[in-house]
């Protein structure tokens, strides 16, 4: 069963064409890696999937049913959920309302508003959801800090915490273990593992390929706002384009995870 399309996908930003024909499928259930070099618009197609840019042209569904097209709160309600590149927390919220915010699907407020009892049985599910969340990523005994208290590593949790509990059908990871120490990063894959065993469809954007090829079922590669190579992930990191891509000469990026292991293509970083 197919989780998610996307069919000719394009974003331009004016003249800047940072998705430019985008075509791939990730089947239901699986851990599919998205990635390619600074720049070449996985970003932009996280943000078009959950509907923060409007698409140039082309057509995503998911499950079936239309997103492009639909506003944002629609299609988080349908089950897509994300996390960001540059984390966004909320400073003044402590770690569990922060995730509460996940939970939450919209209505909340309006039901406070006309319908209290019901509200506060949301509250209550709201709150239970967040608590399990925030277990399945190791950070409970947190609940009360504030996140600017904790360590970038515990922020980036907190952020997967906020997705997870919403219980989506669909979880897109912009850079889930960017800046983290090599152990939090093996805990991230371990999570990230155990999701896809409890059937939860993944799209993961993530530079190191060591990582990726290790982690996901499928590997989508895109250069230019444009899909090089999309397969098994063990051949595709071997095809000739995602060499180029990467390196722009003749390399091996697979046998390139020493030293970080990130390959951050065409800028550096
Ligand atoms: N809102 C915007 N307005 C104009 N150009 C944009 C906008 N967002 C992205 N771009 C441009 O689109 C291209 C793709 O950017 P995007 O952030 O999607 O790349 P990326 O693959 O996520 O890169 P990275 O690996 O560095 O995160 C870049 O040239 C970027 O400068
Ligand atoms: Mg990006």
């Amino acid at each position: 069963m197919t989780a998610l399309r996307c069919e000719d996908v394009a974003v331009h930003f004016g003249g800047v064409k940072a998705v430019d024909g985008v075509e791939f499928t990730v089947r239901a259930g699986s851990l599919c890696g998205l990635v390619g070099p600074n720049g070449s618009g996985k970003t932009t197609l996280l943000n078009a999937i959950s509907g923060l840019v409007p698409l140039t042209r082309g057509r995503i569904t998911a499950g079936g049913e239309a997103v492009s097209g639909r506003a944002v709160p629609h299609i988080a309600r349908s089950g897509i959920r994300r996390t960001y590149q540059a984390i966004r927390l909320v400073p003044g919220l402590t770690v569990l309302q922060n995730v509460m915010l996940g939970a939450d699907d919209g209505r909340r407020l309006l039901d406070g508003l006309v319908r209290p009892r019901r509200a506060a049985r949301a509250d209550r599910e709201s709150r239970d959801r967040a608590r399990e969340a925030l277990a399945r990523v190791g950070l409970t005994g947190l609940e009360k800090s504030l996140p600017g208290a904790l360590p970038y590593g515990h922020q980036r949790r907190v952020e997967i915490a906020r997705a997870l509990a919403a219980r989506p059908r669909l979880l897109l990871l912009d850079e889930p273990v960017a800046g983290m120490s090599p152990v939090e990063r093996t805990e991230i894959g371990d999570l990230l593992t155990s999701l896809r065993d409890d059937g939860m469809t993944q799209l993961l954007v993530e530079h190191d390929l060591e990582m990726v090829t290790r982690l996901t079922d499928h590997l989508v590669v895109v250069d230019f706002g444009r899909v090089i190579a999309d397969g098994d992930p063990a051949t595709t990191v071997r095809d000739d384009r995602v060499r180029e891509a990467y390196l722009g000469r003749r390399h091996d990026p697979a046998a390139d995870h020493g030293a970080g292991g990130a390959l951050r293509g065409r800028d550096g970083g």
